[in-house]
């Protein structure tokens, strides 16, 4: 077993935050792909692109969860977390299941507008697991990660899916993340930024996001889902 190294530990607000946004849009998502007329290529271009984009925010999310939170974890909280890691290893991988087929049977829809039942359908099952796994991981995960990880350890999670987000698309999920965040956890996620990102992000990134969700849900400001 590693001895846990010195230092504050993991301030884990930030996964809620990331939880709550993926709530709403994963909640949004299967009415959304239901409501587009079959053969409407252009509306299904935009819910599919915003559908892809939230498979890939859930994906990396997940993918720095396994890298780096599950080993560590393990490694270091030994009955009381060896009893919770693999049920939550288990879910991601009923999730990944769910999330290929989403992301197999999207450009088809994208390019057809056909098919947007059978899409629905996956969406609908994608979420019932990823609601089910974040309520668990909520209630018995991020206690133990408060309890077992550092901050800087945990601050690895944010960098895997910063490193692997394109640069330009950044600002967006930082607003999708942000709309119903609250102002001082957004304060400290962005607090190692450089002053000018610090600034300017959390300004683009509402912006950004009113935006794309008047495209995508016909609305500013679709339903929160948060506390
Ligand atoms: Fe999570």
């Amino acid at each position: 077993m590693l001895p846990i190294a010195d230092g504050p530990m993991a301030d884990v607000r930030d996964m809620y935050m990331a939880h709550t946004a993926m709530r709403r849009e994963f909640t949004l998502l299967p009415g959304l792909v239901s409501d587009v007329t079959p053969g409407d290529v252009r509306r299904a271009e935009v819910v599919g692109a915003h559908a892809e984009l939230m498979c890939r925010v859930l994906h990396l999310h997940h993918e720095g969860e396994d890298h780096v939170l599950w080993p560590k974890l393990l490694d270091r909280g030994g009955e009381e977390t060896a009893a919770i890691v693999p049920a939550m290893e288990e879910q991601h991988h009923a999730i990944e299941k769910a999330h290929a087929r989403v992301t197999a049977l999207l450009p088809g829809w994208r390019a057809t507008g056909r098919g947007g039942a059978e899409l629905a359908e996956v969406l609908d099952r994608l979420l019932a697991v990823l609601l089910e796994h974040m309520r668990m991981e909520e209630k018995e995960i991020l206690p133990l990660a408060e309890k077992y990880v550092t901050a800087a350890e945990w601050g690895q999670l944010g960098e895997h899916g910063l490193a692997k987000t394109p640069k330009k698309e950044l600002p967006l999920v930082f607003g999708v993340m942000m709309y119903e965040g609250d102002p001082e956890v957004i304060e400290t996620v962005l607090a190692e930024a450089p002053g000018p990102v610090r600034l300017l992000v959390p300004v683009l990134g509402r912006r950004l996001y009113a935006r794309h969700a008047r495209r995508v849900h016909g609305t500013a400001t679709p339903p929160r889902v948060g506390t």
